[in-house]
């Protein structure tokens, strides 16, 4: 019979080969994706989720078999921003099934693993980190011209572990908004991502500035240029900035990317210029 201590030997050692096979499988299926995408912020509401759903929207809208994972574990909200958040996931002998959202674009979310509906996460670090790991080695996405990832507020342990675990990663997309406070914020994330020497694609400043549809007068709600400022001093680049419109908040509740649903408003046009921006550095004009 084994010793408590022989038996703790065994079960670091068993953790440690499960970590290595996990690991390997991690590698393995990242292989069949061309192209990573990180999508992240310092701050929390600034619209990364946004920027990520109509991301990937676009992407699909171009062909790309495009797959988008949300790993952020308390506030999951891009299935329901692409309209499939009561799907179930199914299981294939190769591994979980990501969800359908639209031709050319899959979904995959803790949302879809909840056993009640708005049940809350309550995880500390270490079980995060192992429920984003298990979901890069379990999901089967099969081959993919490109993933985008969207992660929750800050420098924790979801946009770590992506960081460290989807290798390589083409880059960071880093959204921001015109204010001050964000930024600072959104420093601290660059330096992270520059840190672990990923590269970052650009800032996007998001609710940068609305255009009035009654009187067309534009006010500067949270001010304007502070993204730009901010990658000039950062020294990154600058993709450009996105206005507030009333449209984003009914078509994301409606579970519809707003540059499908309005492709002709100033926000999709502005959008669709960022996302030519992001496909040059990311694709090299290849496809
Ligand atoms: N350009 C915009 N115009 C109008 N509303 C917007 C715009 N961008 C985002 N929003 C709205 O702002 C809110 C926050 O956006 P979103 O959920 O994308 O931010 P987030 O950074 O992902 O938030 P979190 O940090 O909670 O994950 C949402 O209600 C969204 O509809
Ligand atoms: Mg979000």
């Amino acid at each position: 019979m084994k010793t408590d201590t022989e038996m703790d030997i065994d079960s670091e050692e068993d953790q440690k080969k499960l970590l290595m096979q996990q690991e390997i499988t991690i590698v393995k299926r990242m292989s069949h994706i061309s192209h990573k995408i990180a999508v992240m912020s310092g701050k929390g509401g600034v619209g990364k989720s946004t920027v990520s759903v109509n991301l990937a929207a676009a992407f699909a809208l171009e062909n790309y078999q495009t797959g988008i994972i949300d790993v952020d574990l308390h506030g999951p909200d891009v299935p329901h921003m692409l309209g499939v958040e009561n799907a179930i996931l199914k299981q294939s002998p190769q591994g979980i099934l990501p969800v359908k959202a639209m031709e050319n674009l899959e979904v995959l979310s803790i949302e879809f693993m909840l056993p009640v509906k708005g049940a809350p996460i309550i995880w500390r670090g270490p079980k995060k980190t192992g429920a984003i790991r298990q979901f890069l080695s379990d999901v089967t996405w099969g081959n993919l011209d490109v993933l985008v990832i969207d992660n929750p507020p800050g420098t924790g342990d979801e946009p770590l572990t992506v960081l460290q675990s989807i290798s390589p990663l083409d880059g960071v997309v880093m959204v921001t908004t015109p204010q001050a406070v964000a930024g600072e914020d959104v420093r601290k994330c660059v330096n992270m991502v520059k840190g672990l020497n990923i590269p970052i694609l650009g800032i996007i400043e998001n609710m940068s500035g609305f255009t009035c549809p009654h009187c067309h007068e534009e006010i500067n709600i949270l001010g304007k240029g502070g993204g730009k400022q901010l990658a000039e001093e950062l020294d990154v680049p600058y993709l450009g900035s996105l206005p507030i419109e009333t449209g984003v908040g009914k078509t994301q509740d409606q579970g519809k990317p707003f540059i499908l649903e309005n492709p002709d408003s100033e926000i999709s046009k502005k959008f669709i210029k960022i996302v030519s921006k992001i496909e040059n550095k990311v694709f090299n004009s290849k496809k």
